[in-house]
């Protein structure tokens, strides 16, 4: 079974209610009519009814099942506005502008139905940027408890299967976090592993990546990446997690026997890889993606309180559809 046939199975066992703010978005709009065919989640589409329908004509997608939303007629608007004023007046935010968001930005509004309980997940990215999606997540959402940072992962399946487990493998972060301090780069490691563990149903055996492996070399950001090791093995002692190491120590056993013997992690098939810091990790995912011929899927953003997920404003239906099921599995954010 593929990774993402997995984690639908997964989505199946416990239907989530997810809402999608890019409600008469086409890809969006087929998306949400494939999800409740194939009974992976509750949907509300955010926007104006006349126009998702006429989106829905066009495309021939058939909405039955699928619920719509429109923030300038629901009844709690009203209410979402008051509590977005409430969330964000030390921020400087007015009852004006607050309504304003909630009436006539579907990513606030959809963010509110999540902080008020009225949905368990938020997937948007297909015409918004990843700023603009995490923006209303990070200012109203919120990390949760005991998580200090918002990160990312990418899921990779790899054509060859000697690496990870079966080729499958997380790395983190590639997305959102562009030069993490150790504190922070500590918590992208456990929020990662977490992943590992709600999405994959796989213990995780994490690598903290550098330039430098067991001290070869010596740069502040050598020192953030074994002060993060350190932190994260105070914050997370059960968590097979070793560091700092090159990529080639962590991958390759014969090179882990020469520059990290006796790491219970270099050279012992590692499944989440994490990078030093966001050009590592943005460029490294992609090269191995382009040049290896791996899967990525992602960025799965971890960290909130409650799951929210950006979409690459390239992505098609099928890859709406996975990562509406990835956040209905995800049990946090
Ligand atoms: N974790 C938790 N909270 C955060 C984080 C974080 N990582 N980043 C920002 N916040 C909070 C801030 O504390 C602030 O909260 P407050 O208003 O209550 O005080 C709020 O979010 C807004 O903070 P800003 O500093 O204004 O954040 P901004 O909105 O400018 O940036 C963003 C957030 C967009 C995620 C930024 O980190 C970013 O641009 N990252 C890089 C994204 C990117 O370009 N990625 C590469 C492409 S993606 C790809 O290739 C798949």
């Amino acid at each position: 079974m593929s990774v993402i046939d997995k984690i639908k199975a997964k989505a199946k066992e416990n239907i989530k209610h997810i809402v999608l703010a890019e409600g008469d978005e086409p890809r969006t709009v087929q998306a949400s009519a494939q999800i409740v065919r194939e009974g992976l989640a509750e949907i509300t589409l955010v926007g104006d009814p006349e126009k998702i329908q006429k989106v829905a004509g066009e495309t021939g997608t058939d909405l039955t099942g699928v619920h719509i939303v429109n923030p300038e007629t629901c009844e709690k608007s009203e209410a979402y506005a008051q509590k977005l004023f409430e969330l964000r007046q030390k921020k400087g935010m007015t009852p004006e502008q607050a309504k304003d968001l909630v009436y006539h930005n579907t990513l606030y509004f959809a963010t509110m139905m999540l902080k008020m309980d009225d949905a368990d997940g938020l997937v948007a990215g297909a015409i918004n940027s990843t700023g603009n999606v995490l923006r209303p997540a990070l200012q109203i959402i919120k990390t949760a408890p005991g998580i200090s940072i918002v990160s990312s992962c990418f899921i990779m399946e790899l054509p060859n299967h000697d690496f990870g487990d079966d080729g499958v493998m997380l790395f983190g972060d590639c997305a959102v976090n562009i030069a993490p301090e150790a504190d922070e780069l500590a918590a992208i490691a456990i929020a990662t592993a977490q992943t590992s563990r709600e999405l994959l149903s796989a213990e995780p055996r994490v690598a903290m990546l550098s330039f430098s492996t067991k001290g070869s070399a010596k740069h502040d950001r050598v020192t953030v990446v074994q002060e993060a090791t350190r932190k994260a093995h105070e914050l997370a002692p059960d968590l097979l997690l070793d560091g700092e190491m090159q990529a080639d120590a962590a991958l390759v056993e014969a090179v882990a026997n020469l520059k990290a013997p006796g790491s219970p992690v270099a050279g012992k098939k590692p499944n989440v890889l994490i990078f030093p810091d966001l050009g590592a990790g943005n460029i490294g995912y992609k090269l191995v993606q382009r040049m290896a011929g791996a899967k990525a899927i992602g960025p799965i953003i971890q960290g909130l309180a409650k799951p929210v997920n950006d979409l690459s404003r390239g992505c098609n239906v099928e890859e709406i559809v996975n990562t509406v099921a990835a956040v209905a599995v995800k049990t946090n954010g």
